[in-house]
């Protein structure tokens, strides 16, 4: 679709307006990893540890964007590009909203957490999410590996489908060795100097 015939409308209250308002600086913090790594289990924990310390925040996961704006895409690898890529342009309105913004995806191509990176700017965070693919499957919360290995599921993360890791993030967490607290408080640790 042609965008020759649309133009842009600064908002009269700015981003800055409302960070003022909330006290706080916008960010979006980008968590990637293996389906079964504890993306939501710490981006939940550290919603609540945000909140209780008064900061205003919203959390975007995965398989709830996929179950509504998201429900017209698959997993291929088109489909995971156009997830993330309107993931993107969403993380980008709530930063402008002022709002601590929480992203929970596998994301599992660099290229398309650096298209997001790109569309974010600075106050783009990325946290890995690291956790052995052996852990991960050992956890299988929603029994999602076991129908992977039997074909039942195709593409999946890890089994039929790539995930890149992630090599220079901001921040990596290790969910087999580190305890849920302990990951939220190195986030915490690090946006803390930031907010
Ligand atoms: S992404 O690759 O496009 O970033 P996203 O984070 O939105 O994936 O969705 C992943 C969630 O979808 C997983 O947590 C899992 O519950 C579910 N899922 C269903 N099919 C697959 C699949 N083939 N690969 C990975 N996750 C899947």
């Amino acid at each position: 679709m042609s965008i020759e015939n649309l133009t842009w409308h600064d908002a009269a209250v700015t981003r800055d307006d409302r960070e003022k308002l909330l006290k706080q600086k916008s960010k979006l913090l980008w968590f990637t990893g293996l389906s079964g790594s504890g993306k939501s289990t710490v981006a939940n924990a550290l919603d609540i540890r945000l909140n209780e310390s008064g900061y205003a925040t919203y959390l975007l996961d995965g398989d709830n964007i996929r179950l509504g704006i998201n429900t017209d895409l698959g997993f291929s690898m088109q489909d995971r590009n156009e997830n993330i890529r309107r993931i993107g342009e969403i993380g980008k309105l709530f930063v402008n909203s002022g709002l601590i913004t929480i992203a929970c995806f596998i994301s599992p191509l660099k290229v398309n957490r650096d298209m997001v990176r790109k569309i974010i700017g600075n106050d783009f965070i990325e946290v890995f999410v690291d956790c052995s693919l052996e852990e991960c499957e050992k956890r299988d919360p929603k029994d999602l590996y076991k129908k992977a290995r039997i074909g039942e599921i195709k593409e999946f993360t890890g089994i039929s489908s790539p995930y890149e890791k992630p090599e220079n993030t901001e921040i990596v967490i290790k969910t087999d060795s580190q305890s849920i607290d302990e990951c939220v408080d190195k986030i915490l640790h690090y946006i803390k100097c930031l907010c």
